[in-house]
This record gives structure tokens, C-alpha cells and sequence, in this order.
């Protein structure tokens, strides 16, 4: 497609929807189609699962004309292949990952039991589904440990816990996310992420919460102003090349494609530890792939042009 004939396409950026990053993709959706229509595309806005939101989903997506959807929904039918499996029934293009490799990324427990069977290390862990077994748990590993449910994003649900007790007390809160939870060794390390973009992975950005946030968790995602962020990351040039090759090891394993961004972890023993793939990122002011394409002279609208122009060029080839 000529630049010319795609600045003419109609993007749907798709944003809201119902999961419990809303308020994230909120503020990612205008801002993507600020960008786009800087860069001359019409936009059309939509959330899809917002509370003014009559219609199904698959009637207001059929009830509007557009050329290519920029998936801006964060967790949720967002980002597990729901409503990329709906585009794709519609024969629309999209952003970002397939159906599968969305789902697949999106759970935790999958993609570990995946990589630890094709020799990507991710932190040793147990899985279960319903009820989890302190006892087991108490025997095949030790505290500090970190309870997660599987398919949840933000840190939402998730735990740090160093004792019987608030093992107990993390199994409760990941259970009440989703019935299958597992429970993770703990890396005592640095944390690191990195965005991929057209199967390129970009600087890897460290990441400092302040001492008072246990984990990078929701607040400092979000709210709180005191995450440091690395940018150089810090690390050697040889040691963020390979972690720039883990990433993007990991995120191709899924099959993912278009954009995503990985995170990752460091132990003191300089070993890198792959925690999960994020197939539709945040994409706000402060949010890391916008940050990390801003590092290497993208702004935030060449980012998302970037985006669309994959996409685009994914669907010519199918
Ligand atoms: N095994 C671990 N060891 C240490 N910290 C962890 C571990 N797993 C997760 N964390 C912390 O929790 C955060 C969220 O975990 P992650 O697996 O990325 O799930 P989410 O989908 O919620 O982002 C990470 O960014 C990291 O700060
Ligand atoms: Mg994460």
C-alpha cells in the first residue's frame, strides 16, 4: 500500500473496554488517535465495552466503516486474542499480535510451562487451578515467593509473600482474579523491559520503584510519580544485547508480532529471568514502549504511524 492510499484509511482506535486496566486504556485511546490523526489518517473512536456502549460488540464494530483497527484496550478481551479473533471474523486488519499468540501470552502459565520446555529460563514456579496447596508449595520451594493469578496484567492481584501466612493471604487474592494461579520463585534483582516493534527490540528500559513499593506494582504503574526509569538501562553493552535477544526470543516463541513489550528480571548472579510478554502495552503519556521509541528519536506519533504501517503490511501479506 502507497503512503499516499494508507494516509487515506480509516483507523478505528479501540479503547475502554471492560477489564480492570480501563482507566489505563483510557488514557492510552485518545492519545493514539491524537497521534494518528497528527500523521493525516481518519480516526474513528471506540469502546467497545464503555458503559454508554448499547450494542454488542460485533454490531458496533459492523455498524462503522474503517480500514484497520489500532487495538488501544489494555488486559482483558483486549489483549486475549477476544477481540482480535472478533477483527479477524470481520475481516478487518488490526494492530498487534494474532488471537493466539494473545492468548497464549496472556497466560502466565502457559507461556512458563512453553519456555521452560524450548529453554527460555523464566523463574521456576507451581501452578493450580482452584485451590492451591500451601503445603506443597511450603515443601518444593522457599520464601520469599511471588503469587500471581495467571491472566491478569498490571500487577493486579499479585503478591509478595514471606510467610505461611501471607502465602495464604496472596493464594486468596490471586484466586479471586482467576481460578488458576501460580506461584513464582523470586528474583532478588533488577527488573528491565523491553519493546519490540516490528520484530526489532528497542533499548531496554530499567526499572527503580521506590524503596516503599514492594513490587512494581499498580500504583507505581500508574499513580505514584517516584518509579525511577532507566533509559540507558545501565547495563553493559553486551549484557542489554542479550537481553535485547532474550526478548525478543521469548516474544517470537509465541508468535507474536506487530508490537509488545517483555519483562524481564536480573538476579545478582547477572542471569536474566523472562517474566511475561504484554501483547497490547500501555500506550500512555508516561508508559514504557512510548518512552523507549522516544530514547532512539521516534515520537509518539511516528510510534503509532509505525504500528499501523506493520499492520497494514501484515494484512498485504495474507
Ligand atoms: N518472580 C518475580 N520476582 C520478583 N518480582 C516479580 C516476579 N514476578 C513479578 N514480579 C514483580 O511484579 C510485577 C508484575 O509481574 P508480571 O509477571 O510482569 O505481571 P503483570 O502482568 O501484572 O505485569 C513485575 O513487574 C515485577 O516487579
Ligand atoms: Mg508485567
Amino acid at each position: 500500500m502507497t503512503e499516499q492510499k494508507r494516509k487515506e484509511a480509516t483507523i478505528a482506535v479501540i479503547y475502554g473496554g471492560r477489564s480492570a486496566e480501563r482507566d489505563v486504556s483510557m488514557q492510552s485511546g485518545p492519545l493514539v488517535a491524537k497521534g494518528l490523526r497528527s500523521k493525516g489518517y481518519h480516526v474513528i473512536e471506540l469502546d467497545l465495552y464503555g458503559p454508554g456502549a448499547k450494542l454488542d460488540p460485533i454490531v458496533q464494530l459492523q455498524s462503522i466503516s474503517f480500514d484497520l483497527a489500532f487495538i488501544a484496550l489494555h488486559g482483558g478481551e483486549g489483549e486475549d486474542g477476544r477481540v482480535q479473533a472478533l477483527l479477524e471474523m470481520l475481516g478487518k486488519p488490526y494492530t498487534g499480535s494474532s488471537p493466539l499468540a494473545c492468548g497464549f501470552a496472556m497466560d502466565k502459565v502457559l507461556t512458563k510451562r512453553f519456555w521452560q520446555g524450548i529453554g527460555i529460563p523464566t523463574p521456576a514456579y507451581l501452578s493450580f487451578v482452584g485451590q492451591a496447596d500451601a503445603d506443597l508449595i511450603e515443601r518444593q520451594m522457599s520464601y520469599p515467593v511471588i503469587v500471581k493469578p495467571s491472566r491478569e496484567g498490571s500487577t493486579i492481584g499479585i503478591n509478595k509473600a514471606t510467610n505461611r501466612q501471607e502465602l495464604d493471604e496472596a493464594l486468596v487474592k490471586a484466586l479471586t482474579y482467576d481460578s488458576d494461579v501460580l506461584v513464582e520463585e523470586f528474583v532478588d534483582g533488577a527488573e528491565f523491559t523491553v519493546t519490540i516493534l516490528s520484530d526489532v527490540a528497542y533499548p531496554a528500559i530499567g526499572l527503580k520503584p521506590a524503596p516503599e513499593h514492594k513490587l512494581y506494582d499498580y500504583e507505581a504503574k500508574y499513580l505514584a510519580d517516584d518509579t525511577e526509569y532507566l533509559l540507558p538501562c545501565g547495563l553493559s553493552e553486551d549484557d542489554e544485547t542479550e537481553l535485547q535477544g532474550l526478548a525478543l526470543e521469548a516474544y517470537q516463541s509465541l508468535g507474536c508480532s506487530g508490537w509488545g513489550r517483555v519483562d524481564i528480571m536480573r538476579d545478582q548472579e547477572g542471569v536474566f529471568w523472562v517474566l511475561e510478554v504484554n501483547t497490547a502495552p500501555g500506550m500512555t503519556s508516561h508508559s514504557l514502549v512510548p518512552m523507549a521509541a522516544s530514547f532512539v528519536g521516534i515520537d509518539y506519533a511516528s510510534l503509532v504511524d509505525s504500528i499501523v504501517v506493520d499492520a497494514f503490511g501484515k494484512a498485504a501479506c495474507e
